[in-house]
């Protein structure tokens, strides 16, 4: 905790320049990004498990407060894979360290040229939606669902901090968490090698969910649906989503195989890049293994339940509710 405030007013205070708030941005726009993808591995998965509540979901991915947050969230991914980028390319070749600042440049450059058009095309659909006068989500159900969330992670940090500090007088054992030396320099390497996968597949994911089509589209009845020859019928997010996954390119269900290529990298990069941020910060042995813990359940879990989903796909069941609940909608 100390270290972290420390972290903090030593920020505000030190003059390390543009390569300081390089560092602030990369690691703040990771952790963001990391969150939003926490909660929408689950959201996702409820496609597949809970019709219903995906449907509730969506609706409040379609509120103004989500809207704003939208706009944040492909700012950190535009912003966090460039100077990813620019972190890869000079631990490669260190002898361009020199070059490091105009680099820095470059990459905020870089940023603001790609988001001035992407946020002009999003706010196109936003304001397509806003004039059909929509319903949107109130704050209220808002809160009442990201609170099952925030729970959810107390419940899961309590019961490791628990288990870690029994470990503890159990084993007698002092120190915090550790991985073994050669296992964290493959991690090290894990993490350049999947920034560079990862950014043509985010992008390409972003460029469909939030350019080609809105997430507005996600619930529009009668469009096709990106990235397939299928019109959604229903209106109803499910359907989109059962849509993409029953896709078929060569009897390959290629937005499956993109769905779980980028499920695996980004969850693993990004939950590895937690652990660093972690191990700057909690020294305690009972917390920092607590906490480590608590990062490998949530990984794992992560993966297994955006991995069933992508195998369960939305079957007829779930097509079928999604259909009724929306004649029950209607007039
Ligand atoms: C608000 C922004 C986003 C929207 C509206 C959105 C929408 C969707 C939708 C509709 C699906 C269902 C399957 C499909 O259509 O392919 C999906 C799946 C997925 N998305 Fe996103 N996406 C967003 C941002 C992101 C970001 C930033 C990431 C990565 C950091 C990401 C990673 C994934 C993954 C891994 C899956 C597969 C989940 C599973 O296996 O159950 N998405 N997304
Ligand atoms: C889009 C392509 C991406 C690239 C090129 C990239 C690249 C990198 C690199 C080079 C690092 C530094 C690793 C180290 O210090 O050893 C890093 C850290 C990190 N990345 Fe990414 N990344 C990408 C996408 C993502 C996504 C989608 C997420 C979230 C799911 C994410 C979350 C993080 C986090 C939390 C860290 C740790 C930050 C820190 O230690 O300050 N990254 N990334």
């Amino acid at each position: 905790m100390t270290t972290l405030v420390t972290t903090v007013t030593e920020t505000l205070r030190y003059r390390g320049k543009i390569g300081q708030w390089s560092w602030v941005l990369h690691r703040l726009s990771g952790l963001g990004t990391v969150l939003f993808l926490i909660l929408h591995v689950i959201d996702t998965s409820w496609a597949a498990f809970y019709p219903d509540e995906y449907a509730k979901a969506i609706a409040q991915y379609q509120s103004p407060l989500f809207t704003i947050g939208e706009f944040g969230l492909v700012a950190c991914v535009v912003y966090h894979a460039f100077n990813g980028l620019r972190i890869i390319l000079f631990d490669w070749r260190p002898e361009w360290w020199a070059y490091q600042q105009r680099a820095a440049r470059i990459v905020f450059a870089l940023t603001i040229l790609v988001l001035l058009p992407t946020f002009a095309l999003m706010l196109g659909h936003v304001i397509d939606y806003y004039d059909g006068d929509p319903d949107p989500a109130s704050l209220t159900d808002i809160i009442e669902t990201q609170s099952q969330f925030a729970l959810g992670f107390v419940v899961i940090v309590t019961a490791a901090l628990v288990l870690s500090a029994l470990y503890g007088v159990i084993t007698r054992q002092g120190a915090g968490f550790e991985l073994p030396g050669r296992l964290e320099a493959t991690l090290w390497s894990f993490m350049r090698l999947s920034g560079v996968l990862i950014l043509p597949l985010v992008f390409g994911h972003l460029a469909m969910m939030h350019v080609i089509q809105g997430v507005f589209d996600i619930t529009g009845s009668g469009i096709e649906v990106v990235g397939t020859d299928i019109v959604n019928q229903s209106g109803q997010a499910v359907e989109f989503v059962g849509a993409r996954w029953d896709m078929l390119v060569a009897g390959v269900a290629i937005w499956r195989v993109y769905d779980a290529v980028l499920l695996a990298l980004v969850v693993v990069h990004g939950f590895n890049g937690l652990r660093y941020v972690v191990n700057d910060y909690a020294h305690h042995p009972v917390v920092n293994r607590a906490l480590n813990w608590a990062l490998v359940f949530g990984m794992v879990a992560l993966i297994v339940l955006g991995a069933a989903a992508l195998i369960a796909g939305v079957d007829n069941t779930a097509q079928q509710i999604a259909i009724d609940m929306n004649a029950s909608a209607s007039p």
